[in-house]
């Protein structure tokens, strides 16, 4: 197999796991809406949804920039944290559901924000102005979701500590008992 020896290919190559990995979390987005408990939640990911369909308008102009295909690339990382926000969900009450959306949320932006920041650096190296401007749209989006859901997250801890546990003193009952993959 021929290795990829030119920066601007493989700065492509990573563009492309990028832009598959958007659109692998426009579906993660979608179930979180559609899971929240909380109207605000739900308008939060709605909101960020919306964001992440022009993210993807954004890297596709990328590549036009680049003068390449747009072409998606496997992203294990992102497909990583969707299954495991996934078994998550089915294992958890409602009740709690909105702590475990926000935990797999905010997991998700910090990987976002580190492929975004690369992405940026390589791009300022090879002198693409407009794919740096692009794709620093797309990162400042990410940063400030990030600091909505940490936000969000820390209210809800807030409020969760000052009242009894719902889960119950048995903490298998919870389902969280398995060692391995499933
Ligand atoms: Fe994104
Ligand atoms: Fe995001």
């Amino acid at each position: 197999m021929a290795l990829i020896n030119d920066p601007r290919k493989l700065f492509a190559y990573k563009l492309g796991t990028v832009l598959s990995g958007e659109k692998k979390i426009l579906t993660m987005l979608k179930k979180l809406e559609k899971r929240a408990q909380r109207e605000e939640l739900k308008q939060q990911f709605r909101h960020h949804r919306e964001e992440t369909e022009g993210q993807i308008e954004n890297i596709e102009q990328a590549f036009k920039a680049l003068g390449e295909k747009a072409t998606g690339r496997t992203n294990p990382v992102i497909m990583g944290l969707s299954e495991q926000a996934d078994v998550l969900y089915d294992k958890t009450d409602d009740e709690i559901l909105d702590t475990v959306l926000l935990g797999g949320a905010a997991e998700t932006e910090h990987v976002e924000i580190a492929l975004y920041e690369d992405l940026i650096t390589q791009a300022r190296g090879m002198g693409e102005q407009q794919v740096v401007s692009l794709l620093q749209q797309n990162l400042e989006q990410e940063q400030h979701t990030l600091e909505e859901v940490k936000r969000a997250s820390e209210q809800l801890a807030q409020r969760s500590g000052r009242q009894p546990s719902a889960v119950g003193s048995a903490p298998d009952a919870a389902g969280f008992s398995d060692t391995g993959r499933e």
